[in-house]
């Protein structure tokens, strides 16, 4: 065995070098593997008794793409340019042998070999347009000569992992191979291609299908909402039509020119910092991974109503049984019902098969007493938010539920201290707080309470991973952490319509910032009455005088906005009439709000909100937060999150805008004192470590 450096080393088999990488913890391309790779090529093409090369990766997975970690710094070493021309120009044949995953420049290098195998459980894609980058070497041009330029664009926007046998059909991979004797297989594969005298097929050098401008016009349109702000999709498309309309070497060039334009954009920064943020979240300094946890078979949900349904189904799509339990039949039967019918429509849309709705409906069974969950090994309280009734709900569990079981509440701000302390377990209560609809929301705010206990953390923090969500650990304050910092939105967007913009004009500035909709959308969504008591309405607010008019959203055809037939929402007069009222009343001159203004005034008490429960412990880091808006709230993942967007924006000036309209405004926007002492230290957002 030769080592080439402490990742890359080459052993012969025969007349078959092997050389393999071993860089945990996903084999990236950095600057060693990079040097390895081109020194043991070298190596194996210059030994004589070499007659083909299979390349594979040690520990979890073939090479899963370029270091992220390297962007943005000065680049060292063998380029991955130069590896992949080493092995795409190698006259002995070079064998991919994949295992895990392929991904990204993984699979950019495995495109150079002349051959690639890989274990059925293996998966390959070119995923790089999630971290808003394009495949940039030289994906966008093999992969269209390889699928076809309508796949290969369909597969690269989506960043789809593809699973081995879908990449043997078309035909990017050539073979299957054992799933536990990749190696062996590789090297007889290797040895047939030698004794068969096989080509060196080189991607690049085969024709790509046609795919005309009207194709690629349709295609932009088709997705237009779906890449609608974010960069790298728009930019994957240009290279597949470089790919199409030039020679390869050409192709190679505008790839390039647009992988440069991308990976230094702020869009790409963004979404780079979400990768690591989705990975630190689960990182809790005080409860390490080694923490036990509690073993979760059966869950029990109390409220079958929308979020108890949808909690209901998913956990019961992650195989687990739950029980669902109302204080009525037909509140039962209704929320149960409501479950087939989401599960059906997902069937129609292909999502599942009959027999998975089967299965999955069968997990769910109804009943009408607590006492059936003196079994289960966690409940999860879904009524309404009053905390006497969920007091009393507390108060049953205890006494029924076994002691091992944990208790959590999916409140979205009540005080859990306050329903802890009815049971003489406050050490196994804790909030699981879903967002709706709970089946189709990536979020759980897991809230940790004076007394929950390491293990019921861990337990929560390891059951969101398992129903394929993504968690949040956060403390009890008003609102949590989500809520708590909507709220200070919501007050300005009421402030700013009290002060003459029209509530179109709020929303659409938050559109074009990104957001699928603006706050008085939502409201009409939701409607304009929840928490408006008809017989104390004076007429005091906006919204109480829409609702005195019966203005109570999308459910009577008009709220802020009116709507038609189809439910299309128009600006409406009568909104804007009392608008300019309200306005006039406070000796206010009517005039437009720029987007840039209104963005400012609803997301700066966002950040300095984010900086006072920082401050507080309420949330473990910045990128936590920023985590839980993106799943959560819409908030678009290419600008990272408030607070990876208040560092964009630098500190300093955040402050120094937060002092001037609080010289305008008053208190409310009074800075808080961590975001004085970052800027007083000259450190961001990031650099903050509770
Ligand atoms: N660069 C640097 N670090 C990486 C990395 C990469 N490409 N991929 C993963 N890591 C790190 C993670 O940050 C994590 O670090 P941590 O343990 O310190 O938190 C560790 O590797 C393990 O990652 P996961 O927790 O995600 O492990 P999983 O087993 O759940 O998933 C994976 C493995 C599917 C490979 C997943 O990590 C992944 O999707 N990685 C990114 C793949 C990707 O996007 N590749 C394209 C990169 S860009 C590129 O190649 C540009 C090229 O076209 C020029």
């Amino acid at each position: 065995m030769t080592a080439f450096n402490d990742v890359t080393d080459l052993t012969l088999d025969g007349n078959v070098a092997v050389i393999t990488l071993d860089s945990p913890p996903v084999n990236a391309l950095s600057a060693i593997v990079r040097d390895g790779m081109y020194a043991a090529f070298g190596a194996a093409i210059a030994d004589t008794s070499v007659a083909a090369i299979v390349l594979i990766c040690a520990g979890r997975t073939f090479i899963a793409g370029a270091d992220i970690t390297e962007f943005g710094g000065a680049s060292t070493g063998a380029s991955l340019f130069d590896v992949q021309t080493i092995i795409e120009d190698s006259p002995k044949p070079v064998i991919a042998a994949i295992h895990g995953t392929a991904l990204g420049g993984g699979l950019e290098v495995a495109l150079c070999a002349h051959y690639r195998i890989a274990v059925p459980s293996a998966k390959c894609g070119l995923p790089e347009v999630n971290l808003g980058l394009l495949p940039g070497a030289g994906g966008t041009q093999r992969l269209p000569r390889i699928t076809g330029p309508r796949k290969a664009l369909e597969l690269m926007t989506a960043g789809t992992h593809v699973a081995a046998a879908e990449c043997l059909a078309m035909g990017l991979i050539d073979a299957l191979a054992n799933e536990t004797a990749l190696r062996a297989d590789a090297v007889q594969y290797a040895r047939k291609v030698v004794a068969d005298a096989a080509p060196l097929h080189r991607v690049s050098d085969r024709a790509v299908e046609p795919m005309t401008s009207d194709d690629f016009t349709a295609f932009r349109q088709a997705n237009a909402k779906k890449f609608r702000g974010f960069k790298a999709p728009e930019a994957i498309i240009q290279c597949v039509e470089a790919a199409v309309n030039l020679p390869f070497d050409e192709g190679i060039k505008v790839e390039r020119t647009k992988f440069f334009e991308v990976v230094t954009s702020p869009e790409s920064a963004a979404q780079r910092y979400v990768f690591f943020a989705e990975r630190q979240v689960w990182k809790i300094p005080s409860v390490p991974a080694t923490t036990p946890t509690r073993p979760i078979d059966s869950v029990g949900i109390i409220g079958s109503g929308t979020m108890g349904g949808g909690i209901a189904m998913t956990i019961a799509n992650a195989g687990i049984a739950v029980t669902l339990i109302d204080t009525n039949q037909e509140a039962l039967d209704r929320g149960l019902k409501t479950i087939r019918t989401n599960y059906e429509r997902s069937m129609k849309n292909g999502r599942f098969t009959a027999e998975q709705v089967e299965e999955r409906v069968g997990r769910i069974a109804g009943s009408l007493s607590m006492e059936d969950l003196s079994d289960v090994d966690l409940v999860i309280e879904a009524v309404y938010e009053r905390m006497s009734i969920k007091k009393e709900i507390f108060t049953a569990l205890d006494t029924i539920c076994k002691p091992s079981a944990i208790l959590a509440t999916n409140t979205s701000g009540l005080n859990i201290d306050e329903i802890a302390a009815v049971t003489a377990r406050p050490e196994s209560v804790i909030g699981l707080h879903f967002f709706s609809p709970a089946n189709v929301m990536r979020l759980v705010e897991v809230v940790r309470a004076d007394h929950t206990a390491d293990d019921v953390i861990n337990t929560s923090m390891q059951l969101t991973k398992r129903i394929g969500k993504i968690a949040a650990l956060v403390g009890v304050c008003p609102g949590f952490v989500g809520n708590r910092m909507l709220g200070q939105r919501a007050r300005e967007a009421q402030a700013l319509i009290e002060g003459g913009a029209m509530p179109w004009e709020v929303d659409q500035a938050l559109y074009e910032f990104g957001f699928a909709m603006g706050p008085f959308q939502m409201i009409d969504l939701a409607g304009l009455d929840i928490g408006w008591v008809k017989d104390r309405s004076n007429g005091a607010t906006i919204r109480d005088r829409l609702c005195e008019l019966d203005r109570r959203g999308q459910k009577t055809s008009a709220g802020y906005y009116d709507y038609d037939a189809q439910r299309n929402a128009s600006p409406s007069p009568v909104t804007e009439a009392i608008v300019r009222e309200f306005a006039s009343r406070s000796g206010i001159e009517p005039r437009s709000f720029t987007h840039e203004e209104i963005i400012e005034r609803l997301v700066l008490p966002m950040i300095n909100e984010g900086a006072k429960i920082l401050a507080e412990g309420k949330a473990i880091r910045a990128s936590d937060i920023d985590i839980i808006w993106i799943n959560g709230y819409n908030w678009p993942a290419y600008r990272g999150g408030p607070m990876h967007y208040a560092d964009t924006l630098g500190l300093a000036n955040v402050l120094s805008r937060l002092r001037e309209l609080e010289a305008e405004f008053g208190e409310q926007w009074k800075p808080a004192a961590l975001l004085e002492q970052l800027v007083a230290d000259g450190k961001s957002f990031a650099d903050h470590r509770a």
